[in-house]
């Protein structure tokens, strides 16, 4: 996306402030150091770590938020805080023309996405990249498709994403001033297939440290255990009902106990009917 509408500068902020904060010394960072997952404020290296059981390029700020009206900034790293906050206010309004512009491209009312209360801003990821000295040996973020509804990615301009279209990985080149929009999982679950969830990659480089910023868009809390299925209104004879309800909770389970495997987590909600 360009002319979003986000000053460059909010966006540059958001950037400057995360490689600030990963390259502060190392005692700065440990104050967030965890793996506990029901910590709101965290920062990990090689995430997935565990589940993968790949070592990944990578360290990350993640920051979970529920209600982005009531945001408690004090809870975030001092030295980007006001960033975070600034970005995610400026976020907000691009969320809800996104759920509108998606709703009217399903040919549905404009709020009919906003209406099923699962377009939330509920996690930002800002990722350390570090140069890497033997790039071929290892991977910055292992090919997989966020489980969300919705991704809204900043990166800077040194590049490693890369996309699979065809079978083919693309390199994403970064675009000054952009925001990238990725459908995730649970997108193409209630669009039953419309919009297909994207499968991507982070390449180490020698370059760097590339920094980026992954916004989640999802159901905030208390809609996490509610059913989502295929929107009903979308179904027909022609275009039946290819993926079974199912929670945010219960996917995201799923999802983890997996981990980035490099399999998609979507094929195991499919309907039989679906495969016959
Ligand atoms: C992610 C992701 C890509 C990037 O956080 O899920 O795919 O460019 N990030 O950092
Ligand atoms: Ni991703």
């Amino acid at each position: 996306m360009v002319n979003h509408g986000i000053p460059t500068g909010v966006l540059d902020n958001l950037l400057r402030s995360t490689r600030e904060f990963h390259e502060q010394p190392k005692e700065m960072r440990m104050e967030f150091y965890t793996r506990d997952c029901t910590r709101k404020v965290k920062y990990y290296s090689t995430g997935d770590l565990y589940q993968t059981k790949t070592a990944q390029w990578r360290d990350t700020l993640s920051c979970d938020f529920d209600d982005t009206s009531k945001i408690d900034l004090g809870s975030f790293p001092e030295i980007c805080r006001n960033e975070i906050g600034d970005y995610l206010n400026r976020l907000h309004g691009l969320k809800n023309l996104l759920a509108e512009l998606l709703s009217e491209a399903l040919g549905l009312s404009s709020n009919h996405l906003a209406s099923l209360e699962c377009f939330d801003i509920q996690r930002l990821l800002c990722h350390y990249y570090p140069p890497c000295p033997e790039p071929d040996l290892t991977i910055g973020i292992m090919k997989h498709s966020d489980p969300y509804i919705l991704t809204i990615l900043l990166q800077d301009n040194i590049g490693g994403l890369q996309i699979l279209h065809k079978n083919q990985w693309v390199d994403v080149t970064p675009v000054q001033g952009s925001l990238l929009v990725n459908a995730g999982d649970l997108l193409q679950l209630i669009t039953n297939d419309h919009f297909k969830s994207v499968e991507h990659r982070v390449v180490a480089t020698r370059a760097g440290p590339r920094i980026s910023a992954a916004c989640f868009i999802y159901p905030r809390n208390k809609n996490q255990s509610k059913p989502y299925g295929p929107v009903k209104e979308l179904l027909s004879d022609k275009n039946p009902q290819k993926y079974r309800e199912t929670s945010f909770l219960d996917y995201i389970h799923y999802f983890g106990s997996k981990g980035l495997d490099g399999v998609k987590a979507l094929p195991h909600f499919q309907l039989i009917s679906a495969n016959e």
